[in-house]
């Protein structure tokens, strides 16, 4: 049995307290200042493979892989000695690059709704143009997104997962006026029926759905049979658009994404995470006649000063090189497999009911008796249960997402040994901590 580490983060305290005068909330993203766990964030120092040291010495395995971008495991050297090289040309041109063009085909012949690309910095702003695109095209303002999916913090996706609130298009944020999200309709994942109804209720207004096609910022939570099939069907029905936010599935659950994955082929996608190798990096992209009506080819303006930058498009290339490499999705889902069906079996050993499961990289777990198909199932997680498991977890050297609402990740990096070690770290946490 792993012994427990007393961990020692006096170094991070420090810096965490001095953060806190000097940032919100001492953090540059709010799940890393630890709210939903409890305790103080740990403070991390440098990344190697599957692992993660902090700024007092403490190693941890590690399963947030910087939120998804690190799939072939952290500081991959092929990944950093192509960046070395296109730093000695430059950080940032701001015209026109030919890997642009690279990364842009690499995308292209990878993601099967894909004909042409636009390169962005960051999900949310994929997100936000495709929305603005949506809208263009069908000349309709509305949209269909669900409950605990995030499409990142643009006005117009932040609506109250809560299903009375959440019909009425209330704001999730202060800040967020009622006029823009009172376009932002939301359904129950992997309900077809709620979609249904709200496409009958707002006949030619619809302009489409956007869906995390698995959702990972509500937990893990993977589409019913027939789900994604019903979206896409329903959509063509009303003359809307289908739009995969495959940010966070895109080249992780399989090279060509969920789309992939499911043979579901939406209009247009959000990409963003791995197709950066680590780098900011978002991209939108779809059918050609859609993507034509973006500037300056069409008239939908999107712009942005780093956007395409060299160095996020260099990480990006070499990343899906390594990716294309045979047996890729075939290990990590082996590996993935082996944590989640062990958490699973840990769990139902000591007593604790769970729920959970894999696809490919991306995995979750909840404490909740399950089936969690939607996010108010998720919302029936024991949050205290799963904010001393990661406590014990940390003590144990595993670093898990700091909230039950968040899907974890392996990566190429990560080893069989890794995953018996976690595996022993969540028994003996299991059986004493929690
Ligand atoms: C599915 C999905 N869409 C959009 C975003 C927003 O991306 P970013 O954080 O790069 O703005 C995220 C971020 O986690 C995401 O998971």
């Amino acid at each position: 049995m792993i012994a427990t580490t007393q961990l020692k983060t006096t170094n991070s305290e420090e810096i965490f307290a001095a953060a806190q005068k000097l940032m919100p909330g001492g953090v540059s993203s709010p799940v890393r200042a630890f709210k939903s766990v409890g305790g103080k964030p740990i403070v991390f120092d440098r990344v190697l493979g599957a692992y993660i040291w902090d700024v007092d010495g403490n190693q941890y395995t590690d399963y947030v892989g910087s939120w998804g971008p690190a799939i072939c495991g952290h500081t991959h050297p092929e990944v950093i000695a192509a960046l070395h090289d296109a730093l000695n040309k430059g950080t940032s041109f701001g015209a026109p690059c030919y890997l642009e063009n690279v990364l842009a085909q690499m995308v292209i012949d990878a993601v099967p709704s894909i004909e042409m690309v636009r390169f962005v910095n960051s999900g949310t702003e994929a997100c936000m143009a495709v929305l603005r695109l949506m809208r263009a095209f069908t000349g309709r303002e509305k949209v269909i997104k669900f409950e605990g999916c995030y499409h990142g913090h643009a006005d117009m996706f932040l609506v109250k997962a809560g299903s009375g609130i959440a019909t009425l298009g209330l704001p999730d944020s202060p800040g967020v006026p009622k006029s823009v999200t009172s376009n932002t309709l939301t359904a129950p994942f992997n309900d077809l029926e709620a979609v249904r109804v709200l496409f009958e209720q707002n006949r030619d207004e619809i302009a489409g759905v956007i869906v995390e096609p698995v959702v990972g910022n509500a937990g893990f939570i993977p589409p019913a049979a027939g789900f994604l099939e019903g979206l896409r069907t329903i959509t063509q029905q009303h003359g809307a658009l289908l739009v995969f936010d495959e940010v966070m599935t895109g080249f992780r659950i399989a090279y060509g994404g969920a789309q992939e994955k499911f043979g579901v082929i939406p209009d247009l996608t959000t990409l963003g995470k791995v197709i950066g190798g680590g780098l900011p990096v978002g991209a939108y992209g779809g059918r050609q006649e859609i993507m034509s009506m973006v500037a300056p080819a069409g008239s939908v303006y999107q712009a942005g000063t780093l956007s395409g930058n060299p160095l996020a498009m260099t990480a990006g290339i070499k990343t899906l090189e390594l990716l294309q490499q045979p047996g890729t999705y075939e290990y990590l889902d082996g590996l993935t497999k082996q944590l989640a069906e062990g958490m699973l079996e840990i769990a139902k050993e000591t007593g604790h009911a769970a729920w959970g499961g894999h696809i490919s990289g991306m995995f979750g777990f909840f404490f909740n008796q399950g089936p969690v198909r939607n996010y108010e199932d998720a919302k029936k997680s024991d949050l205290s249960k799963f904010a001393r498991f990661h406590r014990g977890m940390l003590e144990h050297g595993v670093y898990l997402a700091p909230s039950q609402f968040e899907a974890g990740f392996t990566s190429l990096a990560h080893t069989k040994a890794d995953i018996d070690r976690t595996l022993e770290a969540a028994r003996a946490v299991c059986f004493s901590s929690i």
